[in-house]
């Protein structure tokens, strides 16, 4: 596997990307507004934000947002890195039902980005997220 680095220049508008949305966010409920940018592996971005629901198990994760935009776009898509940002004091990473989302469609190499308004991102490859995953492979039966 080869975890090269994105471009100084693609994570910058992968940053701004997921930044821009997190102004669209609904989080009336939890003050926690969530921007999310996907990189796909053909150069494509997607975003999303959190939009909460008064149904508080209804509120959608700004990931799953993203992978929403991009799926109903391109269809099943490879994604190269993904980009978390929030407001708060400490970077989000990806909670654990978004990480099981992100690995349906996680390309072999994917980084996943994360940073507060400021400051430098942090990063981790996805194996690291998200160890020992079951993912589309586990379905395959044998023979097929
Ligand atoms: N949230 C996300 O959008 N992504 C995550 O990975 C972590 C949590 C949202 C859900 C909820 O609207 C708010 O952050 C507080 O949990």
């Amino acid at each position: 596997m080869i975890f090269s680095d994105i471009s100084v220049a693609t994570l910058a508008q992968l940053r701004q990307a997921a930044e821009a949305i997190l102004e669209h966010a609904y989080a009336p409920y939890s003050h926690f507004p969530v921007g999310a940018a996907l990189l796909t592996e053909s150069g494509r971005i997607f975003q999303g934000c959190n939009i909460e629901n008064a149904a508080y198990p209804s509120g959608l994760c700004a990931e799953a947002v993203a992978i929403g935009q991009m799926v109903a776009t391109l269809g099943r898509t490879p994604i190269r890195a993904a980009y978390i940002a929030c407001k708060g004091h400490s970077p989000a990473w990806p909670c654990g039902t978004c990480r099981q989302r992100l690995n349906e469609f996680a390309g072999p190499s994917m980084w996943v980005y994360t940073s507060m308004l400021a400051g430098s991102p942090q990063r981790m490859t996805f194996s690291e997220l998200l160890p020992n995953s079951f993912g589309p492979a586990d379905l395959q039966r044998p023979g097929k």
